[in-house]
């Protein structure tokens, strides 16, 4: 290649990225919106390993609890000898190391996750900690396509989406999410499930806006994202962080308010805000075991177990 050759060229395509084009076409609609999984660049993984440990959130410790209790019994149901685990969305794979300890005939986990930073750090502590299991980690973005590496090829496959991700999708969406799944993973696959139950509405909202502030810091680094990869000029202090209950739809709801009329830049476009204008940057769906056994039976699976923790309640539900 020459240098002229290079000359002609035209600049590379840094706002032609899935991000780019997600805040492009998020930040251009009527009601301005961010997909969540955005989130997760190395700082938004690491300020979400700081939200599971703050004392409001509680899902990340009470599912780690009932995981610990239910360990046993789950790895007997779910995962056979000889079985691979496919984890979608495994950030720092730290229950997985429960169903780990507990099933030691695994042939090999499968951890999918959209963080680099986040999988090779778990991978090269499983593998640390876990000599004889077979890690091989698949770098994607688990709501598109994806390959499953060779050897889980013909294996009995269990899926595994713990933490109430599934929370992340519409209920349409989740029960989307949930047929590929069980058309990806085959005949004979089973599926361990991870869900966050509807509870008071205070102790749903504390745990959405901390009194720390992590949370808020994690959803305007969905604007500092913006700032550092698509050339953004955009003021994090200009914008505050909402969470708020939306009862109808059974969801907490997390937004990023302009404090101000202002008109920021990314991505090479103009984005104007009103004062008070929001950008929908989550939604946390939580469930009912109606609603859940609803959303698993639309996508052909049936709940074959469920177990659920003490106040405040968390499911893990085993599909078949
Ligand atoms: C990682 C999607 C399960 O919805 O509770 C935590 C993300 N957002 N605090 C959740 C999150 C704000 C979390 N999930």
């Amino acid at each position: 290649m020459s240098l002229t050759d290079l000359a002609i060229r035209p600049a590379p395509a840094r706002h032609d990225t899935p991000f780019a084009r997600d805040v492009i076409e998020g930040l251009s609609a009527a009601r301005k919106r961010l997909p969540s999984k955005h989130f997760y660049d190395r700082l938004g993984s690491d300020l979400f390993e700081q939200i599971c440990d703050l004392p409001e959130y509680y899902p990340t410790r009470t599912e780690t609890a009932l995981m610990r209790d239910i360990a046993p019994a789950l790895a007997e149901a779910a995962l056979p000898e000889g079985s691979v685990l496919v984890e979608y969305g495994s950030g720092a794979s730290t229950k997985t190391r429960l169903l780990l300890d507990a099933a030691p005939r695994l042939r090999a986990y499968v951890p999918i996750d959209i963080s680099l930073s986040a999988l090779e750090a778990a991978s090269a502590a499983l593998r640390r900690d876990y000599p004889a299991l077979r890690v091989e980690p698949v770098l994607a973005d688990f709501t598109a396509a994806f390959e499953l590496p060779a050897s889980a090829r013909g294996r009995p496959l269990t899926g595994y989406f713990p933490g109430s991700t599934i929370g992340n999708f519409t209920p349409a969406e989740a029960a989307g999410f949930l047929a590929r799944a069980r058309r990806r993973l085959g005949p004979g696959a089973r599926f361990i499930l991870g869900a966050d139950l509807v509870k008071s509405e205070h102790t749903l909202v504390a745990a959405y806006d901390d009194a720390a502030g992590v949370t808020a810091a994690f959803n305007r680094n969905l604007l500092g994202r913006i700032n550092r990869e698509l050339d953004g000029d955009i003021d994090l202090t200009a914008f505050a962080h909402r969470a708020v209950w939306n009862r109808a739809e059974s969801r907490i709801e997390m937004h990023l308010a302009s404090l101000k009329p202002q008109t920021v830049e990314a991505a090479g476009r103009r984005f104007h805000f009103d004062e008070g204008e929001t950008i929908h940057t989550e939604n946390c769906c939580k469930f009912t075991r109606e609603s859940l056994a609803q959303i698993a039976a639309k996508a052909g699976w049936s709940v074959q177990d469920l177990w659920v923790s003490p106040e405040p309640e968390f499911a893990v539900a085993l599909l078949l």
